[in-house]
């Protein structure tokens, strides 16, 4: 849309136009979510476009996924996979599992992604324990209460090189105050005091603005020694 004062949503849509196009896939998706009464706070087209991009660049064959929702970012995510390329993502809500495996399935991507229903801090121990494959891309888009858990069993089922991304991680700036009202500060700035001088990963946070608002990704890779 043409605008005198353009807003961060309309840049969205000129970046959704102009390098990603229609996608009817992500569409049928958010109509599903908005049917069956699921909150609105996937990622945006353009940083689930990001996701796929970082996928296909590291060329991530084995991806994590905490925090499913109805899928959107699984969809993303599993677009970026070579053909054995596989995405194991995570939900507590069985009725947001249930949404999120029709659009996956609906987006041509069911095959590849495995969603596994409970609490992901149950699920992580339990894939510890059976010691399978290392993933080489984990991304977290939870409940921030347990970022902190979420970085440790990242780290833990992770192989070298392997890139962590954590979603919402400034929360319109209110990251910095830590006195502020939000709930999902103090998880979020545990993962940041995790990070600082860690021994094992090198990290960044870059802020985002757009049709999410303010807020931001926080990247991580495990070093390889
Ligand atoms: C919320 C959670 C998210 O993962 C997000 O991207 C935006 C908002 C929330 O819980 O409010
Ligand atoms: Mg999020």
């Amino acid at each position: 849309m043409q605008s005198a004062n353009p807003s961060w949503s309309d840049v969205d849509d000129y970046i959704a136009e102009h390098l990603i196009g229609e996608d009817m896939a992500l569409d049928a998706c958010l109509a599903g979510n908005s049917d069956a009464g699921l909150p609105p706070i996937d990622v945006s087209i353009a940083q689930g476009r990001m996701l796929e991009l970082l996928v296909r660049a590291n060329r991530a064959q084995n991806i994590l996924e905490i925090g499913t929702l109805g899928g959107f970012s699984a969809i993303c995510l599993a677009r970026g996979l070579g053909d054995s390329g596989k995405l194991l993502t995570l939900e507590l809500e069985p009725g947001y599992a249930a949404v999120a495996r029709r659009n996956i399935d609906n987006a041509g991507q069911g095959d590849r992604v495995e969603i596994l229903v409970g609490e992901a801090a149950s699920t992580l121990l339990g894939l510890l324990e059976k010691g399978g494959v290392p993933f080489d891309l984990v991304f977290v888009d939870a409940d921030k209460d347990n970022y902190a858990t979420y970085l440790d069993y990242a780290l833990k089922l992770s192989r070298p090189g392997a890139l962590l991304i954590f979603d919402n991680v400034v929360r319109e700036g209110r990251v910095v105050d830590p006195q502020s009202e939000d709930p999902k500060v103090p998880g979020t700035r545990k993962l940041y005091e995790m990070l600082k001088n860690h021994p094992k990963l090198d990290a960044t946070a870059i802020q985002t603005v757009g049709a999410k608002k303010w807020d931001g990704f926080l990247m991580a890779v495990v070093r390889e020694e």
